[in-house]
């Protein structure tokens, strides 16, 4: 608004100063003061009007740079914002570079900045080695939120998250980003090239190894019906693709960094059968000898897993294997039944 203002007063000026030189130079003329003649009047209004134009893209200029430092200042604000989630002083890394991935939570309370009561009111569970744990429970009950706190996009307010017995506070943020993979509900693909999105966990990985990774998420054969194959570009968020190839996509992108724990956040949409068929065959070669969190809403995913929480606000309210909770008879079978939930 102030830049418009300013070009507005410009070149209102910039029309005045014409009329004005006439007005006085003809009342100096009529007076007969001094020795200007029509000539000179006239051709010193006219070289002001070949001039102006000039001059008034010059001054647009200074508010253009001035309308940018407006922008700058507000994108520096962003880069400025403090980080709340900081590396501990003496942060370790895991013994042997790699986690073993054995995940637990340890009377874990939680509540988001903010917010009036806990999100997640004192939670304790054990993910031993290799087993597949599913979290189902209504939704807002705080499932994504376990998710957020084992990788560490928050931090608990009390209690304790550990991997390997280490506390995830106490971890360098490196070695907790490639401990933990997560596959979230909303996919984010950049605005580049399949391959380039794929590379992007891993910078040096081969053609084959791409190739690889694709086919475990059964989405190489949709790739390489594209024109453009792997070259392909996704579009601004991925648009180009259906949610349940963007899912594929970023479960091959999963693959291929290979971390030991692996954190599925499930798409709660309704996938048709095709698709639910394909993915299921994704994440189980994705899940393959890793410790698997899922956070699951299809009765498939679920019944495979070897313990299964049902979070109810913010608390495990019921645990045990599938067909314990069915016979149960409790939340689950509930959820199970309703059609909601699994
Ligand atoms: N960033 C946030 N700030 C404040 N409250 C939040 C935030 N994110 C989630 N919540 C609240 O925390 C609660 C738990 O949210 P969460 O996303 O963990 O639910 P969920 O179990 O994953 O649900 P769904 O099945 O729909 O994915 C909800 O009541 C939600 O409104
Ligand atoms: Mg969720």
């Amino acid at each position: 608004m102030a830049g418009r203002w300013m070009q507005g007063l410009y070149s209102v000026l910039l029309w005045i100063i014409p009329a004005l030189t006439y007005l006085i130079g003809g009342v100096l003329f009529i007076r007969g003061i001094g020795d200007l003649t029509i000539g000179t009047l006239v051709a010193f209004v006219a070289m002001q009007t070949t001039l102006f134009p000039q001059l008034n893209t010059l001054l647009r200029v200074a508010t253009q740079v001035r309308a940018s430092l407006a922008l700058f200042t507000r994108v520096f604000e962003y880069l400025d914002l403090e980080i709340p989630i900081k590396e501990a002083e003496e942060a370790q890394t895991f013994p042997g570079g790699r986690a073993r991935g054995h995940v637990s939570f340890e009377d874990v309370h939680f509540a988001y900045p903010g917010a009036e009561r806990d999100t997640i009111a004192g939670v304790t569970f054990e993910v031993p080695r290799g087993t597949h744990t599913a979290i189902v429970g209504s939704t807002g009950s705080g499932k994504t939120t376990l998710g957020y706190l084992l990788s560490r996009l928050y931090d608990v307010s009390t209690g304790r998250v550990l991997i390997d017995g280490i506390d995830v506070r106490e971890l360098t943020l490196d070695s907790l980003a490639g401990a933990v993979g997560v596959v979230t509900q909303e996919t984010y693909l950049l605005h580049a090239s399949i391959a380039d999105n794929l590379r992007f966990v891993k910078p040096d990985a081969s053609e084959a190894d791409m190739v690889r990774a694709c086919e475990m998420a059964q989405i190489h054969a949709h790739i390489e019906a594209l024109p453009q194959g792997y070259d392909t570009i996704v579009g601004e968020r991925g648009y180009r693709f259906s949610g349940g190839e963007k899912q594929r996509l970023a479960i091959a992108r999963t693959i291929l960094r290979d971390p030991p724990i692996l954190l599925l956040d499930e798409a709660t949409s309704a996938l048709d059968t095709v698709t639910e068929r394909a993915m299921g065959g994704a994440l189980r070669s994705l899940s393959e000898g890793r410790t698997t969190i899922s956070i699951a809403h299809r009765l498939s995913t679920v019944r495979d897993a070897d313990q299964i929480l049902v979070v109810k606000a913010g608390r495990i309210c019921e645990r045990g294997t599938f067909d314990q909770l069915r016979a149960a008879g409790g939340e689950f079978s509930r959820l199970a039944t309703g059609g909601r939930q699994a």
